[in-house]
C-alpha cells in the first residue's frame, strides 16, 4: 500500500512527540555570575554587558532601610543607567504586591529588572519580570508554560537560603485561592546572579539558620528526587559539604566573611541542583503550612525534613546513605541502613543544634486542618519529584506526628 507525504509526517510527528533521550537532561542557570566580598561594586559594567538602560530594582523593605541597597543604587547610577527603586516587598510576596511592582514597572519603562533582598524580593522581582500583563490568578501558572519575558533579570541575594538567584521558580501568594503557588518556566532564571557575601554579614542568627536548612532541604531533596540528574546530584552534595561545616558558624559568627561566603555558594549549588531537578514532599507540605499559620519557609522545612526523610527513606536508603557521607557522618563499618538513620539523625540534631523548632506545636496548627493541607500538598508541584509515592493519608499521618513531636522509629 502506498504511503502518502501526510502519513509519513504523521509518523515523524508521533516520533518526535514520543521521543525522548534515554537519561536526557536539559540544565538551566544564569548565563553570568558574579562572586566575592563587594563584588556588587562591578554591577555597572555587567549591566551595561547584558544591555540594560533603565533598571527596575525591586528590594525588600528592610535590607533597603538598614542600606544595603545604596551600594548597587551607586554601581548603577555611575554607570549611568537609569534607575528606579521599588522598595515595597515586605514578607512574602503576594499576587498584590506583584501588580504593585507591575505598575512600577510599566511606569518606569524599565528594561532590567533587579531584585536584593532575601527570597521573598527575588521571587517578586521575577514575577514582576515575567507574568506582565497577566491578569488572572496566579493559579494559572502552576503547570508551568513561562519561557519568554520581554526585560532582562538579574538577583543578588542577602539571604544565604532559597537559591532563587538561580532558579526558574518564583512562589507566589495567591490572594484569590489564598495558597502558597509555585510558578515555574524557563524565563524565570535570571540572566545575572551576583553573590556578595558582604550583603550577609548583618543577617540575624535565626533567620542565618532558618534560610540555611532552606538550602539543606533544597540538596537533600534533589539529590533523591525522581528527575535528579548527574549534574545536580554534584551540585547537591557538594552543597551539603559545605553547609555542614559552614552554617553553624555562620549562624554563631555572623561576621565571619568566610563562612557567610560558603553559604551563598551552598544556597547557590543547591538552588541550582535543585531547579534542574526538583524537590519533594518537605517543600509540597512547608508551602501549605507556611501560607496558612505564617511559618517562614525555612522554619516550615527545618520542622518536617526529618520526617519526610524518615519517611522516604524506604524508597531512597542508598540516596540517604550517600547524603551522609556529604554530612560527614558516614562510615566504613556501617551498613547502608545505619548510614541512611545517621543522615536521619544528623540533620535532626543540626535543626536542634541551630535552635530551630522540632514540631510543628505552638503554630496553631489544629488536626482539623490536617486533611485539607494534605489535599492542597497532593497538588504542590513539588510533589512531582518525591522519592516515595505518597496519598493524602500517608500525609494526615506524617503531618500529626510532626504535630505532636514524637519522631517515627522506623521507616513509617
Ligand atoms: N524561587 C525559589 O526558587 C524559592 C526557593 C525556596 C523558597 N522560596 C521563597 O522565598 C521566600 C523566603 O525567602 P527567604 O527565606 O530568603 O526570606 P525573606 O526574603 O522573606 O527574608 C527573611 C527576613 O530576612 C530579612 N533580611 C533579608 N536579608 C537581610 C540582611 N542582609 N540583613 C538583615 N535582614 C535581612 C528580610 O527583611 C526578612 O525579614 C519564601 O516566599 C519562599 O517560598 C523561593
Ligand atoms: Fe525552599
Amino acid at each position: 500500500m502506498p504511503v502518502s507525504t501526510a502519513d509519513i509526517a504523521s509518523i515523524v510527528n508521533q516520533t518526535l512527540k514520543q521521543y525522548r533521550p534515554y537519561k536526557g537532561f536539559a540544565f538551566r542557570s544564569p548565563a553570568i555570575t558574579v562572586t566575592g566580598g563587594y563584588c556588587v561594586n562591578q554591577l555597572g559594567d555587567i549591566l551595561q554587558e547584558l544591555g540594560a538602560t533603565h533598571v527596575l530594582l525591586v528590594a525588600d523593605k528592610m535590607v533597603w532601610q538598614l542600606g544595603l541597597v545604596s551600594g548597587c543604587e551607586a554601581a548603577i547610577t555611575t554607570a549611568g543607567l537609569g534607575l528606579t527603586v521599588f522598595s515595597d516587598v515586605e514578607g512574602e510576596p503576594d499576587s498584590a504586591m506583584i501588580a504593585q511592582g507591575l505598575a512600577a514597572l510599566k511606569t518606569s519603562e524599565a528594561d532590567f529588572v533587579l531584585g536584593v533582598g532575601g527570597g521573598s524580593a527575588l521571587d517578586a522581582a521575577k514575577a514582576i519580570a515575567v507574568i506582565g500583563d497577566y491578569q488572572g490568578p496566579l493559579a494559572d501558572f502552576k503547570v508551568g508554560g513561562l519561557a519568554s519575558r520581554r526585560v532582562g533579570l538579574g538577583a543578588i541575594p542577602t539571604t544565604a537560603g532559597t537559591g532563587s538567584e538561580v532558579t526558574d521558580i518564583t512562589v507566589i501568594k495567591d490572594l484569590v485561592y489564598n495558597i502558597k503557588v509555585p510558578i515555574k518556566g524557563p524565563a524565570l532564571v535570571p540572566d545575572m546572579a551576583l553573590l556578595d557575601p558582604a550583603l550577609m554579614l548583618g543577617v540575624p542568627a535565626g533567620i542565618t539558620a532558618a534560610t540555611g536548612v532552606d538550602t539543606l532541604t533544597h540538596a537533600v531533596e534533589a539529590y533523591v528526587s525522581r528527575q535528579v540528574n548527574p549534574l545536580s546530584k554534584a551540585y547537591a552534595y557538594h552543597a551539603m559539604e559545605t553547609l555542614i561545616r559552614a552554617l553553624p558558624v555562620a549562624v554563631g559568627c555572623g561576621e565571619d566573611m568566610d563562612m557567610r561566603y560558603d553559604m551563598a555558594v551552598s544556597a547557590y549549588k543547591a538552588g541550582l541542583a535543585f531547579s534542574n531537578a526538583g524537590l519533594g514532599l518537605t517543600h509540597a507540605i512547608a508551602h501549605q503550612i507556611g501560607s496558612r499559620y505564617h511559618i517562614p519557609h525555612g522554619v516550615a522545612n527545618a520542622i518536617l525534613l526529618p520526617y519526610v526523610m524518615a519517611f522516604n527513606a524506604l524508597c531512597c536508603e542508598a540516596g540517604y546513605a550517600e547524603v551522609a557521607s556529604a554530612l560527614g557522618v558516614s562510615r566504613e563499618s556501617m551498613t547502608q541502613r545505619e548510614r541512611c538513620n545517621a543522615a536521619i539523625t544528623a540533620v535532626r540534631q543540626l535543626v536542634i543544634d541551630l535552635g530551630l523548632p522540632t514540631s510543628l506545636a505552638g503554630f496553631g496548627v489544629v488536626e482539623h486542618d490536617l486533611p485539607q493541607l494534605a489535599e492542597q500538598a497532593m497538588q504542590d508541584i513539588c510533589l512531582i519529584g518525591n522519592p516515595r509515592q505518597v496519598t493524602p493519608v500517608q500525609i494526615v499521618t506524617l503531618l500529626e506526628q510532626v504535630l505532636s513531636g514524637e519522631f517515627p522509629e522506623g521507616y513509617c
